[in-house]
């Protein structure tokens, strides 16, 4: 394993490795992205072993010019454009028909793609070191929290990977919203760092998927999923209980003292955006403190908050 700082000669380094078939964790915008050459199917299965995924969850592919669209996709109408326009390079993935030339264990075997384009130089860099677009889950193995520091990554999954390119924590925290927009309705399929309401805006009435199956149209939409290893409890009021060896995600500062074992703080002014950067790192603190339970203060579901409560009833069990 190797974590580097991410200096313009890491990626280069890092680009030749995925050309070569390799796998490499980098920093987006939102979370530590898990990287492989999309178009190089030896390397893409590499990505399920390593984290264990089901090879019926497809992969997001991540581009850094608007030139690999027309390469992945058929068809791009007008709603795209406009969501790409306003959205792009950023926390926003869409689902459209896929090109058959891009290999199925990319997407599952779906007759779709999603696709984005990370708002973060580090990530556009080593895509254009690499010369190819790069398929990249979040870099923890399945099912358990993201990654929004290159140290939880190499705790995770470290000695699979071939190289962990280093720089800081992501200034998001959350993953993107993905959108289907094979339908005559665009639905969100999971809430994330573009808030539904702005997307709205852009393209007026879309459709929110609440739907949990088995065998889900988007895995993300798995119940149980962004998950601690400790039990983890969403409360339904702000009225707190406090039993032993309990930990408590808190939303805002306490006004009072609390008896809680620890508490992580998301924001002590109560900004959302705060919120979500300290979402994942305060969950892995809580969740190495050897609690029985953490406990999660319900927050506003509107803007980023949505995305949050929805990684916190995922994380419970749905
Ligand atoms: O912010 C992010 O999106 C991060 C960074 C690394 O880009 N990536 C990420 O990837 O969160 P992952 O694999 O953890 O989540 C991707 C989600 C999954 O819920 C997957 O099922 C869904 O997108 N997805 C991917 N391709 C799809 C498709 N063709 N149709 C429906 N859902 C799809
Ligand atoms: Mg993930």
């Amino acid at each position: 394993m190797n974590l580097v700082t991410a200096t313009s000669q890491a990626i280069k380094g890092a680009g030749a490795v995925i050309r070569d078939g390799g796998l490499v964790a980098f920093p987006t915008e939102t979370v530590y992205g898990l990287g492989a050459d999309a178009l190089n199917p030896l390397a893409v299965v590499r990505i399920f072993e390593v984290k264990n995924r089901p090879s019926f969850d497809p992969l997001i592919v991540h581009i850094s010019e608007l030139s690999y669209l027309e390469k992945l996709s058929s068809s791009i109408d007008r709603k795209a454009r406009k969501l790409i326009e306003r959205f792009w390079p950023g926390p926003l993935t869409i689902v459209v028909a896929k090109r058959d030339t891009l290999p199925d264990i990319v997407t599952a075997g779906l007759s779709t793609v999603a696709i984005r384009m990370p708002d973060h130089p580090v990530a556009l860099n080593l895509i254009r070191e690499a010369k190819t677009p790069i398929s990249a889950p979040s870099a923890n193995p399945f099912g358990y929290l993201s990654p929004t520091t290159a140290e939880q990554v190499k705790e995770q999954l470290g000695d699979k990977i071939d190289v962990i390119l280093d720089n800081g924590k992501t200034p998001l925290g959350i993953e993107s919203t993905v959108i289907d927009l094979t339908g005559q309705l665009p639905i969100i399929l999971r809430p994330g760092g573009v808030p539904v309401e702005e997307i709205e805006e852009i393209i007026g009435d879309i459709k929110i998927s609440k739907g949990y199956s088995k065998r889900p149209h988007s895995p993300g939409q798995f119940p149980r999923h962004y998950s601690p290893r400790t039990p983890i409890k969403v409360l339904n009021s702000r009225k707190l209980k406090t039993p032993k060896k309990a930990g408590l995600l808190a939303f805002k500062s306490p006004q009072k003292k609390l008896s809680y074992k620890i508490v992580e703080v998301l924001s002590s002014s109560g900004d959302l955006r705060e919120a979500a950067a300290n979402l994942f790192s305060s969950l892995h603190k809580l969740d190495k403190a050897g609690l029985d339970i953490i406990f999660a203060e319900p927050l506003p579901e509107t803007g980023l908050g949505r995305a949050i409560m929805d990684r916190l009833h995922k994380a419970e069990g749905g």
